[in-house]
């Protein structure tokens, strides 16, 4: 028998940034009193019905492989809500049910973009996009965003790179940040895409959690826009991993092709739960995980000036805060470990966010119980007269 000797078979693909997140995650989850203000993850379960559509599919149902662009039913929910909410008219025939948006993006990367393509996405921005484009053999553009911008694109920005990228993100409301992008300027963008033969694709996946602002889809402005939707957020089903995709007809074929080779299908008693999520029952329920993540929001946007932390956009979606800490820090990271150690407040450091200036900055993530927010403030205050590392 022949010894194989220890050999290394990493690609040159995966190298790609660690998500420091769950690091955080990870030493805070060793902890008995640590309060989780550092993942973007409802504490809430799945809406009732869903749950209890989840048993009965159980019992009923031999949950074998779907169709791979998803149930029929589900396709034509996700459609149906699409088009009640927005007032468009979206057809099932362009739903692309995926296996949380997170495969949905992968999917439609490979589906709509090159090996070598140039793909804009903002910085500060969600960090998934850069790193399974990168894995992807994508060009990755930053496009800088800061306060003037409310942390979102502007036509003005896109018209400065060179070469113009093959697709842009939008991300409203944006993770880390929580801001809404102006319907004037997504529409703006939208018409500048078309223009440029450039892939708009609007993560809208935050949709139906905001704070006074509406929130508009990029279909409103132009049906060539990939949609990327989840029922990881406002639908409080993380772990069910289901999300979709709302594509032009020229799209759908390539990502079933691709899907059926890559997934097969998503998660089957997800998909039949799921059909229960976009009820009235479900919908009251879910508004009120929104009215908690508000009242959270409240706590936040009254108490951290009061501890030094005052330099934010304040949000108007999502469960986000991207805070200034460059004050108090040179590294965020530092810092974090600091606070978690000393307090059991568990925040993510900006880096997974923004490469470049993330260790000025920390994300808050509300998604708790605004009792659990209160105690963090309570914490933090005991110890931010003596943080800076
Ligand atoms: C902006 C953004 N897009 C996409 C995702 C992926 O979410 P999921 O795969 O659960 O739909 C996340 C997760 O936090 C996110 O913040």
């Amino acid at each position: 028998m022949s010894i194989v000797g220890a050999m290394s078979f990493v690609s040159s693909r995966a190298q790609v940034e660690p998500f420091r997140v769950m690091q955080i995650l990870g030493r805070a989850l060793a902890r008995d009193d640590a309060i989780l203000l550092c993942v973007g993850q409802p504490a809430s379960p799945a809406p009732a019905p869903v749950i209890t559509g989840a048993h009965t599919y159980l019992d009923t149902h031999t949950l074998g492989y779907t169709a791979t662009l998803g149930i029929p039913e589900l396709r034509e929910a996700i459609a149906d809500w699409h088009s009640r909410t927005y007032n468009v008219r979206t057809e099932a025939k362009n739903v692309v049910v995926t296996t949380g948006s997170s495969g949905g993006f992968v999917a439609l990367f490979l589906a709509a973009l090159e090996h070598g393509d140039s793909i804009a996405m903002t910085r500060p921005g969600y960090p998934a996009y850069r790193n399974a484009l990168k894995a992807l053999g994508a060009n990755v553009v930053d496009v800088v965003c800061g306060a003037d911008t409310r942390f979102q694109p502007t036509v003005d920005k896109l018209e400065k790179l060179n070469p113009t990228p093959r697709a842009v993100i939008v991300t409203s409301p944006d993770n880390p940040t929580g801001t809404i992008i102006d319907p004037e300027e997504l529409a703006r963008i939208a018409k500048w895409c078309e223009e440029n033969e450039c892939l708009l694709i609007s993560d809208e996946i935050y949709h139906g959690i905001t704070y006074g602002r509406q929130c508009v889809t990029a279909h409103q402005f132009s049906p060539n826009a990939a949609v990327v939707g989840s029922l990881s957020k406002y639908f409080s089903m993380t772990g069910w991993r289901l999300g979709w995709l709302i594509v032009p007809d020229h799209l759908v074929e390539p990502l079933e092709n691709l899907e059926a080779n890559l997934a097969l299908c998503p998660p089957a008693i997800s998909q039949y739960a799921a059909l229960h999520a976009f009820g009235q029952d479900a919908r009251a329920e879910l508004e009120g995980h929104v009215a908690k993540y508000a009242a959270a929001r409240d706590v936040l946007l009254r108490e951290l000036p009061s501890l030094g932390l005052g330099r934010f956009a304040p949000p108007d979606g999502g469960f986000y805060l991207w805070v200034d800490v460059s004050h108090l820090t040179e590294n965020s990271e530092l810092w974090c470990q600091h606070i978690l150690d000393t307090t059991g407040v568990a925040l993510a450091p900006g880096t997974d966010f923004d490469p470049v200036d993330g260790k000025k900055f920390v994300r808050i993530s509300f998604c708790v119980e605004p009792e659990q927010v209160s105690e963090a403030v309570r914490r933090l205050k005991k110890v931010m007269v003596d943080t800076t590392t």
